[in-house]
């Protein structure tokens, strides 16, 4: 590392990689469930299990995403963060956050909209905390020399996404209106802002691992980032379909959202490109893998699985159904906890002056967590499918539909072990590395 302020980073890495543990457990009581082993529904119902697994994510990325803030923004604008001591208040405050809210779910404090389950007086110690983050990270790019177009995007996509944090705390007695809304946090978050953010981290990235030049890299996050908003903002719609918003969103919906994957395959292409073009690459292997792992996965995960159901008159048959978790899972891996895990994989060597860059734990890591994944991703796919034939058009009930499937969630069992398998093998690297210190310090 450059600036000594860069070691705040690791222990919001930290912090991720715990909660990413609880999130898997919470998975694997909902696979359990689902095969119709819910010994633990009197203690965690499956509501609970649900709104921590997804909340959990949310947070882990969240943090992940801040920890990158901290590593990147330094190291862009040459200059060391203004306060570490706030920075820890910063980190510290979001974890009690956090764990207020998980509690809160068991004891059945919350709010039943998905993905924004956290009750709206929680929310505003969200607002403080995260206008905290904000102000270290924009005081830090002020008072820095150098505002690179990679820092920019990233810190752009940091503010947009706090700001559309906010239509979410509105209260509505009205449901369309409130669900009208909720996707403006939810859909704006990954298929809007989240993207500059992981634009940020893979240009910063593509820059340190390829060695091909920065003007080069930052031209092609012009093109993602505009592509992003061209498709992302009216794609929106998509989820308008169904919940009483008018008609003109079937085709306004139907039309930008299935132009999304281009975002997705333009950041896929551009990866790939900058690597074939890179000359002096870098010796960290781990964190190319994650590097393009990440833009590949993604368009898979986001674009193409995203697409499969992103028609009308296919979203007619699937929504709500086991189709949406499939997506749900490889969009989420491929685009945001993979990115997490790249710059994770970039940062810990530079961090704590260890060198482990291509281990065989490093590969297991990469290897069994993508396969795994990619396992429970047909598996949900193939659940899902045949839940929309046999409830949507043969008309079974719902719950015997559930009994009929179950049999898929041994299978996604099986993979989310591999999976998890190869989160192990992450953490277990992660905790080899020992924590970051001043040795590691290199000359500007
Ligand atoms: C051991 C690993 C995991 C298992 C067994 C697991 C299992 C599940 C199950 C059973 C559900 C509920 C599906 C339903 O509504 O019936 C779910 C939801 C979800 N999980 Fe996981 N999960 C795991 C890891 C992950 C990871 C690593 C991610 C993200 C990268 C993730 C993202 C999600 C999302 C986004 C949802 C909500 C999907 C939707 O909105 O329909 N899960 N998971
Ligand atoms: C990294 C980017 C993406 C992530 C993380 C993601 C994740 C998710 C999640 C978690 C849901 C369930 C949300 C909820 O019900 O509250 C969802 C729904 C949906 N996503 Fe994505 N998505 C991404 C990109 C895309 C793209 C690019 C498309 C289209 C091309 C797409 C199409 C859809 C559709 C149609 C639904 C609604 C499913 C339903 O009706 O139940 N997604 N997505
Ligand atoms: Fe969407």
């Amino acid at each position: 590392m450059k600036y000594k302020s860069q070691k705040v980073a690791y222990w919001f890495f930290a912090l991720s990689m715990l909660l990413l543990s609880l999130q898997i457990v919470y998975g694997f009581i909902m696979g359990f469930a689902h095969m119709g082993y819910d010994n633990l529904h009197s203690v965690i119902p499956f509501n609970t299990a649900r709104a921590v697994h997804t909340n959990l994510l949310v947070v882990w990325l969240l943090s992940g995403f801040m920890g990158a803030a901290y590593y990147i923004i330094p190291e862009e604008a040459e200059h060391e963060l203004v306060s570490v001591k706030w920075a820890y208040i910063q980190l510290i405050s979001f974890a009690v956050v956090g764990v207020i809210a998980v509690i809160g779910y068991h004891l059945n404090y919350w709010e039943g909209r998905k993905f924004l389950e956290i009750p709206r007086p929680l929310d505003w110690l969200v607002v403080v905390n995260v206008l905290t983050f904000l102000g270290l990270i924009l005081a830090t790019l002020y008072k820095g020399k150098k505002r690179t177009t990679t820092s920019l995007v990233l810190t752009m996509g940091l503010v947009f996404a706090a700001l559309l944090y906010l239509p979410g705390m509105i209260w509505f007695d009205n449901q369309t209106m409130d669900s009208f809304f909720r996707w403006w946090v939810v859909h704006l978050w990954v298929e809007g802002v989240w993207e500059l953010i992981m634009g940020g981290i893979l240009a910063f990235l593509l820059i340190k691992i390829t060695g091909v030049d920065r003007e080069v890299i930052e031209k092609w996050l012009y093109v993602i980032v505009g592509l992003t908003f061209i498709s992302g903002i009216l794609g929106t719609g998509h989820h308008y379909y169904y919940i009483g918003a008018g008609k003109m969103w079937l085709i306004i919906g139907g039309i930008f959202s299935a132009l999304e994957p281009l975002a997705f395959l333009g950041m896929a292409l551009f990866a790939i490109a900058m690597y074939r073009k890179g000359e002096k690459r870098h010796p960290n292997k781990t964190a190319l893998n994650w590097t393009l792992g990440t833009a590949i996965v993604s368009f898979v995960g986001a674009g193409l699985l995203g697409l499969a159901h992103t028609l009308p008159q296919v979203n007619l048959y699937t929504h709500g159904t086991l189709v949406t978790a499939m997506h749900g899972h490889l969009a989420f891996w491929g685009a945001y906890a993979m990115i997490v895990l790249a710059i994770i994989s970039y940062a810990l060597p530079n961090l704590t002056g260890r060198k482990l860059y291509d281990t065989t734990h490093g590969q297991l890591a990469f290897w069994l967590s993508n396969i795994g994944m990619l396992g429970m991703t047909v598996a949900f796919g193939v659940a899902g499918v045949s839940q929309v034939y046999m409830e949507r058009i043969i008309g079974i009930e719902f719950g015997e539909v559930q009994q009929e499937i179950q049999v898929h969630f041994l299978i996604l069992v099986l993979c989310a072990t591999m999976f998890t398998a190869g989160i192990s093998y992450f953490i277990y690297e992660f905790l080899k590395y020992g924590t970051p210190n001043d040795e590691a310090l290199v000359s500007k």
